[in-house]
């Protein structure tokens, strides 16, 4: 199922991306909405992070293509912020957590200027958003996956972006800490910022995002929570891992998902 959408903020079109000539992605169109909580889900290895790295330029399609802002990736860069998955980062790099929040901010500083004052209260703010400003001057390799996960977020929101791209970022963090981080999402969206976040826990998930993304190596739907979230769809995206789905099941009948938009 795939929903129509006036002026997206990104527009993918038949994107096959392949590693080593196996497509682990095919085919993939879809266009998304500006100012809304989009969640990506799906299993193990159904392409979420190739997704969101081909949308940043990480890989590069073996067909297909991605517009941004309506625009190429190059022209808008600056204007799009991307945590990576966890794996994927060297967390051993000596660096403190103000620091790492300080590269957030190079970005619209420009060249061979040094972040100040504003950026660093810019970067305690941030920091403190996501709960971590009592760990400013530690070494990020010290703190916990959880913690170093919370700092990543915190220096993609001293990007000050327009479009976020999160890739199981609440991967080792608390429920109430990603509970607060969403309502922050949430508010930043309501600001007219977009934000697509790959989410591991479909049950959490409904309650969070406006938007799916539904992915299994095909695309299964693009759509909003109202039209997408079925038993169906989920069927489809998750195959036979049923008791993952049951308590959604629930919910759907219930209808009882999405508190925070009330
Ligand atoms: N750099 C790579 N080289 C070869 N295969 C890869 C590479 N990255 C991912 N894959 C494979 O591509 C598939 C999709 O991976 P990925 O996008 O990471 O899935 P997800 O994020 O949904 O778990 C998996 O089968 C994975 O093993
Ligand atoms: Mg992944």
């Amino acid at each position: 199922m795939i929903n129509h959408v006036e002026s997206p903020i990104i527009e993918i079109h038949d994107l096959t991306v392949s590693y080593d000539q196996s497509p682990v992605l095919w085919n993939v169109d879809l266009s998304l909405p500006s100012g809304k909580l989009i969640g990506i889900l799906g299993p193990n290895g159904a392409g979420k992070s190739t997704l969101i790295k081909a949308i940043m330029g990480l890989v590069s399609p073996s067909g297909g293509y991605v517009k941004l802002f309506d625009k190429s990736l190059e022209e808008v860069r600056s204007r799009i912020s991307y945590v990576p998955q966890r794996e994927s980062v060297d967390w051993n790099f000596p660096a403190s957590v103000l620091d790492v929040v300080l590269m957030g901010t190079y970005g619209k500083l420009g060249l061979f200027k040094r972040p100040g004052k504003k950026e660093k209260e810019l970067a305690m703010e941030c920091l403190e958003k996501v709960g971590m400003h009592g760990f400013a001057k530690r070494q990020i390799s010290e703190l916990s996956g959880g913690q170093q996960q919370r700092v990543f977020i915190a220096r993609s929101l001293a990007q000050n972006a327009d479009l976020y791209l999160m890739d199981e970022p609440f991967a080792g963090v608390d429920m109430a800490t990603e509970t607060a981080i969403f309502e922050l999402l949430k508010q930043m969206t309501a600001e007219g910022k977009t934000v697509v976040v790959v989410h591991h826990d479909i049950y959490s998930a409904v309650n969070y995002f406006d938007w799916f993304i539904m992915l299994n190596l095909h695309l299964v739907a693009s759509g909003p929570k109202e039209t997408v979230i079925t038993e169906e769809l989920l069927r489809k995206t998750y195959g036979g891992k049923l008791n993952l789905l049951t308590k959604v099941s629930e919910l759907i009948r219930q209808k009882e998902f999405n508190p925070l938009k009330n």
